[in-house]
């Protein structure tokens, strides 16, 4: 699929009004707001930016526990979505491709110490190159000691069945090179688990894997 039908598919996917979304937070967003509130004082986190956030089904909870949040997809229909069910002032969604976000990252950080990056079930929804250039992005403007949160979906996934079809774009991630791939982008891996139960939705439990990671300090 070229690049335009994959988002044109994004399109139809959000534009669709009867098609029955999850609208509870994800498992992993759960996971990363308890990460994110057992830090300390001195350590907290002061924003969130959200990459590839479809319905906003995570963006709308971070915001509900008073994260200031960048919520940003390049589906127009996806933020359209987002924007008409928001109910936070400090949630912003922004239309625009990952890898051109340089100036929404750059504005979203000024006057903040410690961001959370948080991607989920995005990675292997573009490719490789695009997640090669995402992370180099990533790791040139996020300041040290900022947290990255992600999940994907892995190779021991791909024969199994899924409730959306065939037709979303996935790219079955290996999870040793990708944060092979996260560490060589100036990031250190926290925590990484590969596995079963932690992405359940209805009768599918996807196999994926999942990373927290810190920026550091430039070598
Ligand atoms: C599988 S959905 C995940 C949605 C949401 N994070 C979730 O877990 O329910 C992938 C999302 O990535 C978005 N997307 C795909 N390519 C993108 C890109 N290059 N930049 C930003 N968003 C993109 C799609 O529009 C879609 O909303």
């Amino acid at each position: 699929m070229a690049t335009d039908d994959r988002l044109g598919y994004w399109d139809t996917f959000y534009g669709r009004s009867s098609l029955p979304l999850p609208s509870l937070p994800s498992q992993f967003a759960a996971f990363a707001l308890g990460e994110m509130f057992v830090l300390s004082v001195e350590d907290k986190i002061d924003g969130v930016i959200e990459f590839g956030c479809g319905n906003g089904r995570d963006s709308h909870f971070f915001s509900a526990y008073g994260f200031d949040l960048l919520a940003l997809d390049a589906s127009a229909e996806a933020i359209e979505l987002c924007r008409s069910l928001s109910r936070h002032p400090q949630a912003r969604f922004e239309q625009c491709r990952a890898t051109q976000a340089r100036e929404q990252i750059e504005g979203f950080l000024i006057g903040k110490q410690r961001v959370a990056v948080y991607a989920r079930f995005f990675l292997h929804a573009i490719r490789e190159e695009e997640q090669n250039d995402f992370l180099t992005l990533l790791g040139a403007l996020l300041p040290a000691g900022c947290l990255l949160f992600l999940e994907y979906r892995t190779v021991a996934d791909a024969e199994q069945e899924k409730v959306f079809g065939d037709g979303h774009y996935r790219r079955y991630l290996d999870h040793r090179a990708t944060l092979a791939g996260i560490e060589a982008s100036g990031f250190s891996v926290l925590y990484e688990i590969e596995g079963h139960g932690l992405a359940k939705y209805r009768d599918e439990d996807a196999k994926v894997g999942r990373c927290v990671a810190m920026k550091q300090t430039a070598r």
